[in-house]
């Protein structure tokens, strides 16, 4: 069925892959979904939260380090059960970014540069987004890989 797909002209196949590609993605979201989280799980980025119980409420936040990996991180609760990481060090200068609630956004107290959740930029001086990390969590730990 793939080669069909593939080789066949776009006008004939238009009702055929429609059928095709709703079986299809959702077997392969759920096999990307069970791939990532396993992924994730992998790390050996691990925050414990009785350690770090600021990370258990919403809008708590935290600046964890691991330095044996070299990774600097500014780790938010989000919402419940959502965490989000981002590299803690800002793009435009060498200033710690820090959750500001009131915006739900990461802020850089230098310059105030604004970043989006996922590491992008909002507002500058900064030009470049944070590096973005993914967190996901068993039991006590939260699991933080690049995303
Ligand atoms: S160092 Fe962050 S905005 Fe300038």
């Amino acid at each position: 069925m793939p080669e069909q797909e593939v080789a066949t002209g776009e006008d004939s196949e238009i009702d055929e892959p429609k059928e095709d590609d709703s079986d299809s993605v959702e077997p392969e979201e759920e096999d990307t979904d069970t791939e990532t989280e396993e992924e994730c799980l992998a790390q050996n980025l691990v925050i414990s939260l009785s350690e770090h119980p600021e990370l258990l409420e919403i809008g708590g936040s935290a600046i964890i380090s691991f330095p044996d990996q070299f990774v600097h991180l500014l780790v938010v609760c989000i919402a419940a059960e959502h965490w989000i990481a981002v590299w803690k060090i800002c793009s435009h200068g060498n200033c710690d970014v820090e959750w500001d609630e009131a915006v739900a956004a990461v802020r850089c107290p230098c310059h105030d540069s604004l970043f989006a959740i996922d590491g992008s930029v909002i507002e500058g001086p900064a030009e470049t987004g944070l590096k973005e990390f993914m967190v996901c969590r068993q039991a006590d730990q939260l699991f933080v890989r690049p995303a």
